[in-house]
């Protein structure tokens, strides 16, 4: 396991830039249809927590606030999402997807939910704790890929209420980032892009 807050003192080059090259290209988004209820050892999750936490952030502020869901914690989490749903009016705000049954299911299916949320700082503006946020979660995703464990990064951003923040220890300044749900799968897909990076990219070199 990599150890907790061990900066090094040098920069310690153990990966080739490729390697993280591929890594990086390697990351796919793996859904929980495709799970095949492996256990997968605490470890594989530790480390990718302890990878969020050395993302950039502005102002050293860390905004990330995780909790883990394992076993029948993943029910007790499905379960809380549904009750918040149906609160505050269930298909009157598009939640169809989400019914109580289907979040249990996708729960079953998972070995692991991350909720992902983050912690508002006053004092710092809301777009640069999200980027941090991002960069975190991103952190998590590619540590999950060298384990070569399936993650989903699920937004359903439309059950976001103030309750299930409150629930998850948030207040509703706070933001929720959506879930990370995670399992083992038998098949890594190669992934594609629509197009390359230099259809995106200017070079500016002044000559
Ligand atoms: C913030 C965020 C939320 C996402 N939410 C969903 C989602 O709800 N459902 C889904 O199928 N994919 C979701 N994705 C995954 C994207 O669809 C996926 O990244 C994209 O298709 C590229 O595939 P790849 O991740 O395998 O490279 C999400 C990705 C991000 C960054």
């Amino acid at each position: 396991m990599i150890g907790e807050l061990e900066a090094p003192t040098m920069v310690q080059n153990e990966m080739l830039p490729e390697e993280l090259l591929n890594t990086i290209k390697a990351r796919r988004t793996l859904k929980p249809q495709q799970f095949t209820g492996r256990q997968i050892e605490r470890r594989v999750i530790e480390d990718m927590l302890e990878s969020a936490n050395w993302a950039p952030t502005y102002n050293n502020t860390e905004p990330w606030r995780f909790s883990v869901y394992e076993g029948e914690g993943k029910r007790i989490l499905a379960n809380a999402r549904a009750e918040f749903i149906e609160k505050n009016g269930g298909m009157d705000i598009g939640l169809h997807e989400n019914t109580r049954s289907d979040l249990i299911a996708e729960a079953d299916r998972c070995t692991y939910i991350i909720t992902l949320g983050m912690k508002r700082h006053p004092d710092v503006p809301l777009i640069t704790e999200q980027f941090g946020t991002a960069c975190a979660i991103q952190n998590m995703l590619l540590m999950a890929t060298t384990h070569r464990v399936g993650v989903k990064w699920s937004y359903g951003g439309r059950d976001h209420s103030d309750d299930l923040k409150e629930y998850l220890g948030l207040v509703p300044r706070d933001a929720l980032f959506g879930f990370l749900l995670i399992g083992t799968v038998e098949e890594w897909p190669d992934g594609e892009r629509e197009s390359g990076i230099e259809s995106k990219v200017r070079w500016v070199s002044g000559d």
